[in-house]
């Protein structure tokens, strides 16, 4: 079926507000600590590269991914971590910045996974929040927006693996 570009959800200027916002809480409430942020890959480098800039702390960042078995559209798919961290998180104050809560079954699986490797805390932070679409409970510490139960592309977020480089948020529609 093919897609194009529906309307803006939330311009490049209203997602960099929303993003110093947020690095100022998350500044304020580690202060005095060193962060470890979790960056999951792919669609949540954008979101990273912008927020771990408006944090002012000394951070450390580590990559993971987690892959979704099937076309990427099939929220039942089989989920793996497809790519683990390099460094060991013992003892860390662990941020996970993720792009976007769908489901949550990918935050669960990552959530679960790293608290077997006992750090000091584990937060998630995530740039959008389609709460509508919960199946799986997880707690969310910071949240940029919640959204309506719409695909969305943009800022990170793919469809297909195009769209990621478009500096706002918009919605894919069928044409
Ligand atoms: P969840 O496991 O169902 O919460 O899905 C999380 C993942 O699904 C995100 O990290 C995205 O990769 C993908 N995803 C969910 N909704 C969208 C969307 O509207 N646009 C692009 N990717 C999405």
């Amino acid at each position: 079926m093919p897609y194009e570009l529906g309307p803006t959800l939330l311009s490049a200027e209203r997602i960099a507000a929303r993003v110093a916002e947020l690095g100022a809480a998350i500044t304020a409430d580690y202060r005095g600590k060193t962060l470890f942020l979790v960056c999951v890959l792919k669609g949540s480098t954008i979101f990273w590269a912008d927020l771990c800039r408006r944090i002012e702390l000394p951070t450390v960042t580590d990559f993971c991914a987690v892959h979704c078995y099937g076309d990427g559209t099939d929220p039942s798919g089989a989920l793996l971590l497809s790519h683990d961290l390099s460094l060991p998180i013992a003892g860390q104050e662990v941020l996970i910045v993720e792009d976007i809560v769908d489901t949550g079954r990918t935050l669960h699986l990552l959530r679960s996974h790293l608290l077997t490797r006992h750090p000091a805390s584990l937060r998630i932070c995530a740039l959008l929040d389609k709460v509508e679409r919960r199946e799986v409970p997880v707690p969310l510490d910071y949240v940029g927006f919640a959204i309506p139960n719409e695909f969305v592309v943009g800022y990170g977020l793919d469809f297909a693996q195009q769209y990621r480089n478009l500096p706002y948020v918009a919605t894919l529609k069928a044409t």
